[in-house]
């Protein structure tokens, strides 16, 4: 006999009160021996045949666009028929409306798809979809919690897409556990991968995670499926990222980027023009230009600083958003030993504009021009974008992709950009390539000295 854990699916001999890698209380069960369902969909897994490596015949894959280009572009180039897609997200965040406008588009231009729904009725899908706008013959909906009731309807329709929105809440008849257990959650994916196989459709699964680390659904499932993709954002924020974390056709950590709008998401194809709210002028003291990577592409944000005497009077201040914090108070010291500049009777406030987050060395040197630059209240300017990591004794170290950033930097009309010094520093027509040895030069060069 032994336990499992409900929440995580965390294993142990003994019953145990609290679990020890979730901290969940109360959520072991006894687990029986293995159902005759998990027998069944143990044993007939899509049945290929023993063949040498050189002799496996590719064919052609063939990728169906869902006509939404982002989705399309992070995925590997479309949509890859027979695959399961994991699309995961926090509650709210918008993984229902973004579903759905990739449903209504691929309906338009392929044929049907079967969209259901075990969290809302189709009644609140209907007001939904006439919200978007979407309306296609080729679209079914469902409300359906029963996986047995929605095999049968993948079977009517016959879809070349389907979506269930939620995994989570979905529930296997012949299966123990409520909807959302371990145990449910590894049985109706596996069960909505071998159809998706066999009928050679596209499946995306929905699932739920909370920003607590509860990542009992999606982890359970991340393995089974072929693809996975999350989209993140901050609530008070517009700005969606779509991010794929495991591709079994594709390259990881591509990104894409929405705009949340009354009516839905909407894609961004140029991030850099988005973020950057004031392209024309020249920013404000305090206000540097730098290009972040997400995923393989440069994206030219805006990375401010506002620093403010806080007169000796009490504790400064500290405060970061979407960089991360510990690196920042490392750059303080740089520039309290570098520069000379003291910073310790001030408060800092550093934050990314778009609720954008870096968590990369590459933007040190921004970091340490906004905070200079607010404290000697002098802007940078002469359109100039700043890229480099800085090391402990203030040099300039190399970071990856340069030159795609400076690509970035130049496409966006930048007269200038500042870079670690390196053997062979690229150079541009229409863009000045400074190379930089030390954080003091760099200061200098940007007449913050
Ligand atoms: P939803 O897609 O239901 O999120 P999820 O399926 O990830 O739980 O999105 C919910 C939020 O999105 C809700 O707060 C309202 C907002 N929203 C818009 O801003 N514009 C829209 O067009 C729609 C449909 C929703
Ligand atoms: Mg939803």
């Amino acid at each position: 006999m032994a336990y499992s854990c409900g929440s995580c699916g965390y294993r142990s001999i003994k019953w145990l009160g609290r679990c020890p890698s979730c901290g969940e209380w109360d959520s072991f069960a006894a687990q029986e021996a293995n159902t005759k369902a998990e027998k069944d969909s143990a044993s007939s897994w899509i049945g290929e045949t023993l063949c040498p490596i050189n002799e496996i015949d590719l064919g052609e894959i063939k990728r169906l666009k869902s006509g939404i280009g982002e989705i399309d572009r992070i995925l590997g180039g479309g949509l890859i028929p027979g695959s399961v897609i994991l699309f995961g997200g926090e509650p709210g965040i918008g993984k229902s409306t973004l579903l759905l406008q990739l449903a209504q588009s691929v309906a338009r231009e392929n044929g049907n798809v079967l969209y259901i729904s075990g969290e809302e009725s189709a009644a609140q899908i209907k007001l939904r979809a006439d919200r978007l706008g979407v309306e296609d013959k080729h679209l079914y909906v469902l409300s359906e919690q029963s996986l047995s009731r929605i095999i049968a309807s993948i079977k009517q329709v016959d879809p070349c897409v389907l979506i269930v929105d939620s995994i989570q809440a979905t529930v296997s008849d012949g299966t123990l556990g409520e909807a959302g257990s371990v145990r449910q959650l590894r049985e109706t994916s596996a069960k909505l991968t071998r159809i998706t196989k066999s009928r050679k459709m596209t499946t995306f699964l929905v699932g739920h995670i909370t920003k607590e680390g509860t990542f009992a659904g999606p982890k359970t499932v991340e393995h089974l499926v072929d693809v996975a993709i999350y989209l993140e954002g901050h609530r008070g924020e517009d700005t969606r990222i779509l991010r794929s974390v495991k591709n079994r056709f594709g390259r990881t950590n591509e990104v894409a980027v929405f705009q949340m709008r009354t009516d839905g998401l909407k894609e961004i194809t140029n991030p850099s023009r988005f973020f950057l709210e004031e392209q024309q002028r020249e920013p404000g003291a305090g206000t540097v230009i730098v290009p972040i990577l997400e995923g393989t592409r440069p994206i030219l944000v805006e990375l401010q600083a506002l620093v403010s005497p806080t007169g000796g009077y009490r504790a400064p201040q500290r405060r970061s958003s979407g960089l991360d914090y510990n690196r920042v108070a490392v750059l303080l010291a740089v520039i309290e030993r570098r520069l000379g500049i003291h910073t310790s009777d001030a408060d800092v406030y550093l934050s990314i504009a778009g609720g954008l987050e870096t968590r990369e060395r590459a933007t040190d040197l921004g970091i340490v021009a906004a905070v200079v630059s607010s404290l000697r209240n002098r802007p940078v300017t002469g359109r100039t974008v700043i890229v480099g990591e800085v090391g402990l004794s203030g040099e300039l170290r190399r970071v990856k992709n340069l030159r795609e950033r400076i690509t970035e930097a130049e496409k966006l009309g930048y007269k200038r950009v500042i870079v670690p010094a390196v053997p062979k520093p690229p150079t541009r027509k229409r863009i000045d390539v400074v190379p930089t040895q030390t954080v003091e030069q760099a200061m200098d060069t940007l007449m913050l000295r």
